[in-house]
């Protein structure tokens, strides 16, 4: 498929995970694509790479006005991934005010600073699309996870409240929400948990699918949402969570 040929893409949080898988698809798919990350020395070509904290916001522009000279689009950037974004655990009365200010900071005000400064070339494309990485906990109440679920919910809310706002300039805003994803992020997770065997099972079981999603599969949505392909798909939430926010399944059969 190469319905991105011709097209420029940046990607946030495209140095791993998510984000490196989608950055890679969208290059397999004929983009030239921007990768913007914290430390991107591991992003190879064909991808470009820019180092750029997106609670930053002089570094932002600076890396997001180098990627799009650098695409060589002429000042045209067709898709933004708001991808990069940091988790956070506990209840209300487990995070103190700092650290509050330094999750919302990056997960929901690091995509308002890509896309303020990624959206005059966006505006230049005739096939603009934005997707935002949300979650499943946006949705769904999940236990010892207030900090991260808040900051999730703003970027759903976030989400429609943009594609409102941009939908008579032609460029289109959607969200993934992913349920468990098997990324390095979640491996450090396993990693710190009393029992990681006990731990892992217990997140595959939250899935109806009885297995955690994959990078590639969240990547093949993200890409679904920004194609030109998708051109009427505005303002949606898209849940890649193994059936995780809309089933209600009775419980297996014993063997
Ligand atoms: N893994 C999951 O289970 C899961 C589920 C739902 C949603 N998500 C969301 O998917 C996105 C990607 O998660 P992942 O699992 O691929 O994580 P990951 O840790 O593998 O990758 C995240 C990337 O974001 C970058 N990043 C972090 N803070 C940054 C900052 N301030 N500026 C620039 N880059 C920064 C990191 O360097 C890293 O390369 C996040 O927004 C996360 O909330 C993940």
């Amino acid at each position: 498929m190469n319905d991105f040929d011709g097209m420029r893409a940046l990607v946030t949080g495209g140095a791993s995970g998510i984000g490196r898988a989608t950055a890679e698809l969208l290059a397999g798919r004929g983009a030239r694509v921007a990768v913007l990350d914290l430390d991107p020395s591991t992003v190879d070509k064909p991808l470009l790479a820019y180092a750029a904290d997106v609670t930053d916001d002089a570094s932002v522009r600076e890396a997001i006005a180098a990627a799009v000279t650098d695409l060589g689009g002429q000042g045209v950037l067709d898709v933004l991934v708001n991808n990069a974004g940091i988790g956070a655990q506990g209840t209300v009365e487990d995070n103190d005010d700092a650290e509050w200010h330094r999750v919302l900071d990056v997960n929901v005000v690091g995509m308002v600073r890509c896309t303020r400064a990624a959206l005059p070339h966006l505006r230049a494309s005739s096939r603009a699309a934005i997707v935002n990485t949300c979650s499943i906990a946006a949705t769904a109440g999940l236990p010892q996870r207030a900090l991260y679920s808040a900051s999730k919910g703003a970027v759903q809310s976030l989400t429609l409240a943009m594609a409102a706002d941009h939908v008579r300039e032609g460029i289109r805003v959607n969200c993934v929400n992913p349920g468990t994803v098997d990324t390095p992020w979640i491996a450090r997770l396993l990693d710190a948990a009393d029992d990681p065997a006990a731990e892992r099972a217990a997140l595959r079981a939250r899935q109806p699918t009885g297995r955690l999603v994959t990078p590639a599969e969240v990547a093949g949505a993200i890409a679904h949402l920004a194609s030109p392909l998708s051109g009427a798909t505005t303002g949606t939430v898209l849940a890649v969570d193994g059936g995780m926010h809309g089933l209600r399944l009775r419980p297996a059969a014993r063997p």
